[in-house]
């Protein structure tokens, strides 16, 4: 049974493999949060409830002269603002009165078979009926005309939890959400460290750790999207936690509008974390009967390292929140012409890259940008979604037809969500991009944003797309999104309505995307936004991969897709071999290395091919052979970082090992090359300890290799790389 529920005790305790989650409704109702971390035995933790007169810590009515019952200090489930908690608090509700004052109480639970799902939300489902069970908890407020339901999604055997919210206006007047936060953790003790993964336009997701000190720490932002800057993941960790030692707690919200994750370490060092919509430039407005749902949050608690959780968030992410035909099917091995050819391109000069690509065993052709409209640089013809036929030569059903005749499958580029001043579509519809009444709009990479937030906008899109796609075979599509949003006002809602928009975009783009993708099942989607600017959990249940970065250096990667794997499996990280010296840094790497790096992600070239060596055009059919050889074991097996940028090492390794640990891959790039230098081993790990290896020739126990180590070569070029696979003799 993964959901107890004690209704003598009030008591209810969440367990998956290994952990467990506790929750008491107390004697005034408050729900407190006694537990989160290992499974144990022992089932009652609200012995761990300290209750004491601390001053001026407010009481609530119903405490009578208790001094020692205040909400400002016991750990709670969903604090509420208002009550007398002055910490960060989950939910903020303004009331007709222009009052903001919450105080929920329990009242009462329910148990649901299966996992409960959000209506226009992401959620994870299951993959099989029985894999998981919801818990839902009810309270309300004294006035009673605030419902609050918590729902919990427990997944046993994944050890995965997830949680979200819905509030409910029962009474007569309009009531105004001002902060609705998915999650709410209290802990009570312990020495924290926050993780976060911070960045910006072509280096995303860098590693941040630092101690939890009083105060509050955060990570977020008001871009509209998830961003480049931080990511909607956060990791609270035991501060000796290692990557395969101690306490960690991975959070993931799937969202990829604004959002917050906060930590606050209160007067008496408790811990509060909490994750949802950013309360900034957010005002939701529910009338009467009208009910909101926060996006749902996953949680994973790791007793032995970052390793463990990671592992849970890549089969989790992978098989019960990505959908469709390529949450399986193996995904073919692409050619993007962007680097190779950015805006100036024909019809011919595609094809002659298609060639060449396909000769070298290539499996998709993807036309990026530029093929519609007005549109030979970035400042005109986003929204006039017309195929440029004379840019072409050719109409793009010919096209398409001409690269699948070459045995290829054919992709193509949309950015739907912007529009450029200078199209048809800004002339006729001013109003339909995102400005504010009276002022000049803020442009970026000169486009504007179109309102998602409107059904009519997203209609209009959609309809000009499929007149494109329904004519062409299109096998893939790239949603790209360059911007970040600003200038947020929607024509079509009232004042009181404005702090509602940029929600209302997102379930906008989440509607649309859930259309495409049932409208076109056998069409791949990557997402992309500048490159890994919307790299987030609520974007992987529409699109299975998106564009890591658009840093394509084989070793600034190394880090990028370092920090990406703590929580996003490899097969939904867009990677690609590009054309040296790189075009972001000028620097140049090995063939060989580029395409070690990319493995490490989906895994495709971005160059134009004429531009190769027959040599070169040799080893890259050589690459494609051994990717597809190893595709299972590095898409579908466990990931394990070998080393960390942190510590300073001349070469960073990887490794993925199957399920069954029969097979082993282990990728190694020497980052720095040293003259003398002193010899190296890299401690694998995933092993059968007493399992026999077979590697290069030679055999192993898998314990010599995770305790012994595996001796490197010397690097004798810059940047060298290598791959070494091991396969289980018995
Ligand atoms: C940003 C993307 O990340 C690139 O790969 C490319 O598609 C450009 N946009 C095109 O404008």
């Amino acid at each position: 049974m993964a959901i107890l529920v004690d209704r003598k005790n009030s008591l209810f305790t969440l367990c998956t493999k290994s952990s467990m989650y506790q929750m008491k409704a107390d004697s005034l109702g408050v729900l407190l949060h006694t537990y989160y971390g290992k499974r144990t035995e022992n089932m009652d933790f609200s012995y761990l409830i300290q209750k004491r007169d601390h001053g001026f810590s407010g009481n609530p009515y119903e405490a009578g002269m208790d001094r020692t019952y205040s909400l400002d200090t016991l750990p709670q489930e969903y604090s509420c603002f208002g009550g007398g908690d002055y910490r960060e608090s989950a939910l903020a509700v303004r009331d007709a009165y222009g009052a903001s004052a919450v105080d929920l109480r329990y009242e009462g639970c329910e148990i649901l078979k299966g996992k409960y799902q959000i209506p226009g939300l992401p959620a994870f489902y299951e993959e099989n009926p029985g894999q998981a069970e919801t818990l839902v908890i009810t309270m309300k407020n004294e006035r009673k005309n605030i419902l609050v339901k918590l729902f919990y999604g427990v997944f046993e055997e994944l050890d995965l939890l997830t949680r979200t919210v819905s509030v409910e206006n029962c009474g007569e007047e309009p009531v105004y959400l001002e902060r609705v936060m998915s999650l709410c953790v209290d802990q009570p003790c312990g020495n924290w460290d926050w993780m976060t993964f911070y960045g910006r336009h072509e280096m995303e997701r860098q590693v941040s750790r630092t101690a939890i000190h009083h105060g509050i720490q955060s990570a977020g932002g008001l871009r509209g999207t998830s961003s480049h800057q931080y990511n909607p993941f956060v990791i609270l960790a035991d501060s000796k936690a290692s990557e395969i030692q101690g306490s960690c707690y991975g959070f993931s919200l799937l969202y990829s509008g604004n959002f917050l994750a906060e930590a606050e370490k209160d007067q008496f060092n408790q811990t509060r974390v909490l994750m949802g919509i950013h309360p900034g430039n957010f005002r939701y407005k529910l009338e009467k009967g009208e009910s909101f749902y926060a996006p749902e949050a996953a949680l994973v608690y790791s007793d032995k390292g970052f390793e463990k959780m990671t592992h849970v968030f890549h089969r989790a992410i992978r098989n019960n929140l990505c959908r469709g035909k390529f949450k399986n099917a193996r995904r073919p091995v692409l050619i993007n012409n962007w680097e190779g050819t950015y805006f100036d391109f024909t019809g011919d000069k595609l094809i002659a890259m298609a060639k060449d690509a396909a000769d070298m065993g290539v499996e998709l052709f993807v036309m990026d940008d530029g093929w519609f409209g007005k549109r030979d640089d970035d400042n005109s013809g986003l929204g006039d979604w017309q195929v440029n036929e004379k840019k072409l030569g050719c109409t793009l059903q010919e096209l398409s037809e001409k690269i699948h005749g070459l045995g290829m499958k054919f992709g193509i580029w949309y950015e739907p969500e912007c529009v450029s001043q200078d199209s048809d579509l800004y002339r006729a519809h001013p109003d339909w991009a995102f400005q504010i009444p009276g002022r000049n709009p803020i442009r970026s990479r000169n486009q504007l944003v179109l309102d998602f937030s409107r059904q009519d906008v997203r209609d209009h899109i959609f309809k000009e797309m499929v007149q494109v796609l329904d004519k062409a075979d299109v096998d893939y599509l790239k949603w790209d999104f360059n911007r970040s949003i600003c200038d947020v006002y929607s024509a079509q809602l009232p004042a009181d309505r404005q702090g509602e928009v940029l929600h209302r975009y997102v379930l906008g783009l989440y509607e649309f995307l859930d259309r495409l993708g049932r409208r076109y099942p056998d069409m791949l989607i990557e997402g992309c936004s500048g490159g890994g600017g919307r790299f987030d959990a609520g974007m992987l249940h529409y699109t299975p991969q998106i564009w890591c970065s658009d840093d394509t250096d084989a070793i600034e990667r190394l880090e990028i897709q370092y920090g990406t794997s703590f929580c996003y499996p490899v097969s939904a990280m867009g990677a690609h071999v590009s054309a040296c010296p790189n075009h972001q840094t000028g620097r140049t790497t090995p063939l060989g290395t580029r395409a070690t790096v990319a493995m490490a992600g989906t895994f495709g070239y971005e160059l134009d091919p004429a531009k190769l060596t027959e040599e070169e055009k040799e080893e890259i059919r050589k690459q494609i052979c051994r990717f597809k050889e190893y595709y299972e074991l590095i898409q579908r097996g466990d990931y394990f970082r070998l080393t960390a940028p942190s510590e300073e090492r001349h070469y960073a390794a990887w490794e993925f090992v199957s399920p069954d640990q029969k097979e082993a891959l282990v990728s190694v790039v020497a980052s720095k090359v040293r003259t003398n230098d002193p010899p190296a081993r890299v401690l694998l790990r995933g092993l059968k300890e007493e399992g026999i290896y077979l590697l290069e020739g030679r055999e192993y126990t898998g314990g010599a290799l995770m305790y012994g180590g595996l001796p490197l070569p010397e690097a004798k070029v810059e940047y060298q790389s290598w791959e070494f696979y091991l396969k289980l003799k018995n």
